[in-house]
């Protein structure tokens, strides 16, 4: 997954464990307000967290006065980001000062970024983990009870947290998040999670499709998979567990999603991220054959001109990912697809730009994720190109990005309108208490009149009769 970012609104959420769940019997029972920033790996991440330290006694709170322990799952991936952080680490820092029992870590991408400088340098934190070290905590916890600074950002070649049922947080108990992969072998020159979030490996399929299965069981609908790069899921073991020859007996992502689909033709399958360069036809295939998998491709581009796609080390060029989407189309005519672009890339020319703009034109994409290119330390860029694109610049070619995708997305939404959608019904409309909203297999969000005795988790058949740019209405048939 391309750190495809979690919904502005959601970012910093705090993160509530369900206090039913039972406490460990003798330890003290202490309080975890627990924030996660940047992508919806991290998110998953930090459920894996929770599920550790509900094991050491802890329940969350969302007030950090009465937290004794504040953890942040950090995103690096823009400087923008890593600001926004600070900002809150230093509010904490401020309750620190009142309340000296009180212990602040530092998790994830910047954790593994920054390392001892946030303890040493800064000292704003007790507490500095990597994404890969989260085993760890208990221990690192005990070392900071003890007095001292607590820091492993070890990163991991194995490490999946296959085993650990992740506690589902601020779940709506429909939808959740499977981690099937982590870490990235790309080395896209703008990006720093290949540093921050370490090789690429593949977590087994069985306890993959078993999590799906427990989480339909538990009632939930929908599980959307997660990797920065699903395409390259690559899992070959045997039995008996021994890493057997390539090419015999692999799971590949295609196959993982068709077995995640068969687990109940109930439960809607979503992915993200898939790269341009790894997605095979066979994976369409897939989706085609499969209801249940959604229509919904996010297919990150960066940039439409070749010469700057050689720039990022993507990997394809304009043509490649244009025969993608042609086979898209080809395979699945009804799928909607939706992409990540950086404006302002090292020695971006204005061709390059009005490339970009053409190609959104001619993908027509439902949605897209719209980026200022931010230099990032050790990246490939930063050691060899020249962040030379004037601030302003990249801010007046951001805002022609943002336009002309609006209009897409426009033109994308009302061509849904006038028919009848399958809809997985999520809750009541923030709007009104009167609607419901819910998505169609294209990851539209449709608001419909609530109908007596149809329930959040259901799924109906709503006809859209309207639209704004990115939201339908309709009602159920
Ligand atoms: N600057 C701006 N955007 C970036 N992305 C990744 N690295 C950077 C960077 N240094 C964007 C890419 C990626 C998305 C998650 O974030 O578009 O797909
Ligand atoms: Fe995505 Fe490339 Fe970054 Fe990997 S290196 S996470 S493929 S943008």
């Amino acid at each position: 997954m391309e750190e495809k970012t979690i919904d502005e609104s959601r970012q910093g959420e705090y993160l509530l464990l369900d206090h039913s769940s039972a406490l460990p019997l003798g330890k003290p029972v202490k309080r975890l307000l627990l924030e996660s920033y940047g992508c919806q790996m991290n998110f998953s991440d930090s459920e894996i967290v929770a599920s550790i330290l509900s094991k050491e006694g802890y329940i969350t709170t969302r007030d950090p006065e009465e937290a004794d322990l504040v953890l942040l799952n950090t995103c690096a991936i823009r400087d923008n980001a890593e600001v926004r952080i600070r900002g809150r680490l230093n509010y904490l820092r401020s309750i620190k000062k009142r309340k000296p029992g009180m212990t602040i870590g530092v998790l994830g991408c910047m954790a593994e970024r920054l390392r001892e400088k946030l303890l040493e340098e800064e000292k704003l934190v007790d507490l500095v983990v990597g994404p890969d070290a989260y085993r760890d905590l208990p221990n690192l916890l005990e070392q900071v009870e003890g007095g001292q600074k607590a820091v492993n950002v070890l990163l991991s070649r194995e490490e999946t947290y296959a085993e650990i049922t992740p506690v589902r947080l601020n779940s709506n108990g429909i939808s959740a998040f499977i981690s099937i992969m982590r870490g990235c072998d790309n080395m896209c020159s703008f990006c720093v999670v290949p540093f921050t979030r370490g090789r690429e490996r593949s977590r087994d399929p069985e306890s993959i499709v078993n999590e799906a299965r427990e989480l339909f069981e538990q009632g939930y609908r929908e599980v959307i998979l997660l990797g920065q790069n699903v395409d390259s899921f690559k899992w070959n073991i045997t039995t008996k567990g021994e890493i057997i020859e390539a090419g015999k007996a692999t799971v590949n992502f295609a196959q993982l999603l068709e077995q995640v689909a068969q687990v109940n033709l109930e439960l809607r399958v979503r992915f993200s991220t898939s790269h341009p360069k790894d997605m095979t036809d066979e994976v369409l295939h897939v989706m085609a054959a499969h209801e249940n998998i959604c229509k919904y491709v996010h297919l990150p581009v960066q940039s439409g001109h070749s010469d700057m796609l050689k720039r990022m080390n993507r990997g394809y060029t304009r043509e490649w990912y244009l025969t993608r989407i042609a086979a898209i189309r080809k395979i699945m005519p009804d799928c909607a697809v939706s992409t990540d672009i950086i404006t302002g890339f090292c020695g971006e020319t204005e061709e390059e730009h009005h490339a970009t703009l053409s190609l959104i034109d001619e993908v027509g994409y439902d949605m897209a994720y719209m980026f200022k290119y931010s230099e990032r330390p050790r990246t490939l860029a930063e050691r060899k190109f020249e962040d030379d694109v004037p601030e302003e610049l990249k801010s007046q070619r951001l805002t022609e990005v943002i336009d002309t995708q609006l209009k897409n997305s426009g033109m994308r939404t009302r061509s849904y309108v006038g028919r009848a959608h399958r809809v997985l019904i999520e809750g009541t409309s923030k709007k009104s208490e009167d609607h419901f909203y819910g998505r169609t297999s294209q990851n539209a969000v449709i608001v419909f009149p609530k109908v007596e005795g149809v329930n959040p988790g259901e799924y109906v058949t709503v006809q859209a009769t309207d639209s704004t740019t990115v939201t339908l209405t309709g009602s159920i048939v």
